[in-house]
């Protein structure tokens, strides 16, 4: 197969993410051409126009300079079709349901060049289904690419390969993503919600779980859950409505519909307030209310006691915020777990949590631990991922607290811990996870790690590059360097 060079791309959906993804296109000057319904009115262009015109208002801004906007070419699925005869790469981000998609295969197939990729931005939608509804040849050109909201912010971009997608596609589109649109490639198995949403979507659930058990409110947790833990301001319910409640819904019943043995199913549900909000229409900032909204200069918040909004003026507790300030990681969080303070103790159930299910789902879900920590320090713009965390901590003392709270009955699941989280390695599993890989294995965890070279996370350095690699751990290996060279 020739070298792929992506000079045109089409966005198929002009919704939250296909607006942004194709001003984050036009942003690196790639020839864009954005599509959506035809309006029903006005211009046929109109659903397109308008969403371009939006990007303009948006915080933080989709564009590098205002005048990007007019790079970007209108088009409707009734009239523009053969202009997608010209595209290199051809996005996919309509709503998230797969009969919805797979229509709009069906319709575009005749029209993609035979050179062409074809890519869903699926949150977490089968890739192999998707491609079920599309001809054999196609197959070795399609996979998932997932970008992050906001997409121009946002590091990461998981790639997620069918049973027959070309590695060359690939290792092209990856060249593509890294070094035109500055990501952070992150390869997934094609499982349900990939990495980032199926560790992080959990993260929420558990939140929203353990918020219910609290009886915290959504601002308390948001003001526990951001900044202090080294997350972004948006924090848990404020990100639920940047990213839209229906979307997070759907992502939230993927879950529920694909993972009927996952030990922790009964959780992967919306709750009833949530799904209220989307019935009568409050899916967060796309439509101005959802579990935040802003009233007149405040900014008020759902209260589901008083079943109406109140004034968001919810706290960290100084005595927890104390506790999370603390440098010394293990004390942190011998402290969080100690603590009687219901914040503390909200906080210790949300991290015991996320490392069990991290851990339990590990082996199925991703080829290394680091890949679960990029995936979410990337995509949900957290400082650590929850193995380095967990890592940090002190691995064996908080796997024995883990454990100690399964047998209480204290963690949403009793599954167990898998034995690697529990036991040291063995001598002979270290030592091959060491033969396959030029970073030594991690001494607690010896998961095993496949270097990533580091072009790709700094892809405008000179090659062949000196910087010592990573362990998932977090530890440097300095013995061992990269030599891997970016591809031309
Ligand atoms: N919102 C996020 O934070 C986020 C993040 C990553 C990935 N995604 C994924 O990106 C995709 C788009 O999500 P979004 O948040 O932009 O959704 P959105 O609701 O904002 O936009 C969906 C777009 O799809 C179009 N559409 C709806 N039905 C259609 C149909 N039958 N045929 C063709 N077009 C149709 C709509 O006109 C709209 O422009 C989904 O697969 C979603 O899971 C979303």
């Amino acid at each position: 197969m020739p070298q792929l060079r992506i000079r045109k791309v089409a966005v198929l959906g002009a919704g939250v993410m296909g607006a942004q993804i194709a001003a984050h296109l036009a942003n690196a000057d790639v020839d864009t051409v954005l599509f959506d319904l035809p309006a029903k009115e006005g211009s046929p262009n109109g659903v397109v126009e308008k969403a371009i015109a939006n990007l303009g208002k948006l915080s933080p801004a989709p564009f590098a300079s205002k005048a990007k906007a007019a790079a970007i070419t209108p088009a409707n699925y009734d009239q523009h079709l053969e202009l997608l005869r010209d595209c290199d790469l051809i996005i996919e981000a309509i709503a998230e349901r797969m009969d919805w998609k797979k229509a709009l295969y069906d319709r575009i197939e005749a029209y993609v060049a035979p050179h062409a990729i074809l890519a869903s931005n699926t949150s977490g939608l089968s890739i192999n289904g998707l491609a079920e509804v599309l001809p054999e040849s196609m197959h070795t050109r399609f996979c998932g690419v997932h970008f992050f909201n906001p997409p121009r912010y946002m590091h990461l971009a998981e790639l997620i390969p069918c049973a027959k997608t070309d590695k060359q596609v690939l290792e092209g589109l990856e060249t593509f993503l890294v070094t035109t649109l500055g990501k952070g490639v992150v390869y997934a198995k094609d499982t349900p919600n990939f990495i980032g949403n199926r560790i992080g979507v959990f993260s929420i659930l558990s939140t929203l779980h353990h918020t219910a058990q609290s009886g915290l409110g959504f601002d308390e947790v948001d003001a526990l859950t951001g900044p202090l833990l080294g997350r972004p301001k948006s924090a848990t319910y404020r990100t639920s409505d940047v990213v839209g409640l229906d979307t997070m819904a759907h992502v939230i019943k993927t879950m529920a519909d694909t993972l009927p043995d996952d030990p922790w199913h009964k959780y992967f549900k919306a709750p009833d307030w949530l799904q209220a909000l989307i019935a009568k229409g409050a899916l967060g900032q796309k439509t101005g209310a959802g579990i935040f909204m802003k009233k007149g200069k405040d900014i008020v918040v759902l209260d589901l006691k008083a079943q109406d909004y109140r004034p968001a003026t919810g706290v960290a507790d100084p005595e927890v915020v104390a506790i999370l300030k603390n440098k010394d990681p293990a004390a942190k969080f011998a402290q969080l777990r100690a603590s009687e303070h219901p914040q503390a103790k909200f906080l210790w159930a949300v991290f015991r949590d996320l490392f069990h299910y991290s851990a339990y789902h590990l082996a199925s879900i991703a080829e290394t631990a680091r890949d679960v920590d990029l995936a979410i320090r990337w995509g949900y713009g957290w400082s650590l991922g929850p193995f380095e965390t967990w890592q940090a901590a002190g691995w064996k003392q908080v796997a024995e607290w883990i454990a100690e709270d399964i047998v209480a009955g204290k963690a949403m699941s009793s599954a167990p811990l898998p034995d690697w989280a529990c036991t040291p390695p063995r001598a002979a599993s270290a030592r091959r996870a060491a033969a396959s890989c030029r970073v030594p294995p991690c001494p607690s965890t010896s998961a095993s790690v496949s270097p990533t070279p580091c072009w790709a996370n700094a892809p405008r350095r000179a090659r062949p590059c000196s910087k010592p690699m990573r362990c998932a751990c977090g530890m440097t290996a300095t013995a061992s360097r990269c030599s891997a060279s970016r591809p031309r």
